[in-house]
């Protein structure tokens, strides 16, 4: 894994748009159409207001851009200003050149809700696969809705949803009440099918999270900490989101030694 510990939440989300744009020039110049998961939260907005920057500065397309969301919840119409229908189309969609019929959010309304999940599946399949996925973290170490628990083969699936994440999550709604009991969300095995992966993370609420997921020992008790079966992970974070961390030294030194080496001799 590598981890970036950067020194605010504007430097995490420049970051993440550099790999971004990295990964999107690189499938490019394979010939290939970018297909990005992407993922819900407070987390990302710094990087998808980024990311509209750069398309307004005319220096990143997203014309053939594909995009995979991580998940949705169940019970929501996505015209539901809480569900992540409408957050991507509002957070980044509506504000760049990507064409809506090349973006999927998984789909939980009025359906059969394990077709559906299957479709999903097939879905990234037809597109060659994500090249990229971006996650946050739950404060309890869960990725997408992949709660506690969840299985590390476990495929695009309904889930329940954890009292902790349905408390997190009850900022945005009126009460914890009005916080849906399920989603569909992208499983573990399927998210370690891309082929990297970055994690963003931010603030002392997500220390514990991120220690277990980078330092811990693998197990569905902390989902994130799958990740370190992936040989293309990176995880970047501001220095409170990395306070508990054993190695940060060694990471920061890893990062020094990337630079030199990169640099002409
Ligand atoms: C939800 C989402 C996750 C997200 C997590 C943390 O549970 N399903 O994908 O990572 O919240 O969100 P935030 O970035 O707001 O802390």
């Amino acid at each position: 894994m590598r981890v970036v510990i950067l020194d605010s939440t504007d430097a995490v989300s420049r970051f993440a748009a550099d790999q971004v744009a990295d990964v999107m020039h690189r499938s490019r110049n394979s010939g290939k159409s970018p297909v990005l998961g992407l993922a819900t939260g407070g987390t990302p907005l710094g990087l998808y207001n980024e990311l509209i920057q750069r398309y307004r500065d005319g220096s990143l397309s997203f014309a053939d851009v594909r995009s995979f969301n991580l998940d949705e919840y169940v019970g929501l119409p996505p015209e539901h200003d809480q569900s992540y229908h409408y957050y991507m189309k509002e957070s980044l969609f509506q504000h760049i050149d990507i064409r809506m019929e090349n973006t999927a959010v998984p789909q939980t309304w009025q359906c059969d809700l394990s077709i559906s999940a299957l479709e999903y599946e097939s879905k990234i399949k037809n597109a060659g696969g994500i090249d990229l996925q971006i996650l946050g973290i739950g404060t309890d170490g869960h990725i997408g809705f992949n709660e506690v628990g969840s299985s590390l083969a476990s495929r695009t699936r309904l889930k329940t949803l954890t009292r902790q994440t349905r408390s997190d999550n009850a900022r945005y709604f009126t009460s914890i009440d009005d916080v849906p009991i399920a989603a569909i969300t992208m499983g573990i095995a399927t998210i370690l099918e891309a082929r990297a992966i970055l994690l963003l993370a931010t603030g002392a609420n997500k220390a514990k999270a991120v220690a277990g997921c980078v330092e811990g020992a693998i197990s569905s008790g902390l989902p994130a900490s799958a990740l370190q079966l992936h040989p293309n992970v990176t995880i970047v974070v501001d220095r409170a989101a990395a306070s508990l961390l054993h190695h940060a030294e060694y990471y920061e030194d890893s990062e020094r030694v990337r630079v030199k080496l990169q640099s002409p001799q």
